[in-house]
């Protein structure tokens, strides 16, 4: 018997506006986040993709506009709706079976349920063999596993990863990308998955959706019909260098819109093209 249950949701998002100080960061913005897909939206730093994950998971009340999940307006954080950031929140006092069992302990599942789920995430994480060890004790890379693991076992209707692979070396960073487009195409979900970085994006995604640079809303939703399951080797073909040269025109009007604005972080973004340009 699987463990893992396929009870996917989807949002849809329409004319979201929120501001902080008076400052717009989200101005009409509408997305759609369709089940079962893997939605990847991309925009430079600071241009409000994590405040619009905040308010996709409830943690944080838009001024404006409408969100629903599976037609029901989102009101507060909630186990069908999770996310896993950049920095690792992994407890450090607690081994890696511990923090992923840490969610389904709360909301007190029967310990044998709890043990079987627990265990079949660990499997699909490849950390089986490290459960009884801290967190402290594991690779860059084992760690972004264990975080993963500790939202998949819950079988959020969404899971949002923000930045998941930020501050990982080049090499770790490949491999968990294409560790996780695996995951993904195993086990499904709707997904959406954040990131400034193009490369990353076009990689995984079903649907690409580019974002302005402040205030933030969705400039174009490119479908990205390369084949699955995915592998690096996809990034040699005409089709992907076709979808990424696109986007980079999109992006790179934004990127340079930050770059105006004399945001740091849009360095960046800046970075990142640059890189993919003489790649080219
Ligand atoms: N809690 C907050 N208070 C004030 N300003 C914020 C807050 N959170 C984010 N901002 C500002 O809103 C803008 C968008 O931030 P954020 O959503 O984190 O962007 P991104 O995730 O795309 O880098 C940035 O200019 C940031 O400085
Ligand atoms: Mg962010």
């Amino acid at each position: 018997m699987s463990t893992v249950r396929r009870n996917f949701g989807e949002f849809q998002v329409t004319g979201l506006t929120h501001a902080y100080g008076g400052v717009p960061v989200l101005e009409d913005c509408s997305l759609e986040v369709p089940r079962g897909k893997l939605t990847v939206l991309v925009g430079p730093s600071g241009c409000g993709k994590t405040t619009l994950i905040n308010i996709l998971a409830g943690y944080e009340a838009p001024a404006g506009g409408r969100v629903l999940l599976d037609g029901q307006p989102v009101g507060g954080p909630g186990p069908d709706r999770l996310v896993v950031f950049q920095e690792t929140a992994l407890f450090p006092w607690m081994t890696v079976e511990q923090n992923v069992a840490f969610g389904c302990r709360v909301r007190g599942m029967p310990a044998g349920e709890m043990r079987e789920r627990v265990q079949a995430v660990l499997v699909k994480v490849g950390l089986s063999d490290f459960q009884a060890k801290y967190p402290s004790q594991l690779s860059g890379g084992m760690q972004r596993r264990a975080e993963l693991a500790r939202a998949m076992v819950n079988d959020p209707k969404v899971l949002m990863l923000d930045e998941p692979f930020r501050g990982l070396d080049a090499m770790t960073r490949s491999i968990m990308q294409e560790f996780y487009v695996g995951l993904f195409e195993e086990v499904g979900r709707t997904n959406l998955f954040i990131t400034h970085d193009l490369e990353e994006a076009v990689f995984l995604a079903d649907r690409l959706l580019i974002m302005t640079y402040r205030p933030g809303r969705i400039k174009e939703v490119i479908e990205v019909d390369l084949p699955r399951p995915r592998t690096f080797q996809v990034m040699a073909t005409q089709r992907y260098n076709d979808i990424r040269q696109h986007a980079l025109e999109l992006l790179f009007e934004e990127a340079s819109k930050a770059f105006e604005a004399g945001s740091k972080a849009a360095f960046d973004l800046v970075d990142g093209l640059a890189r993919a340009a003489g790649r080219q």
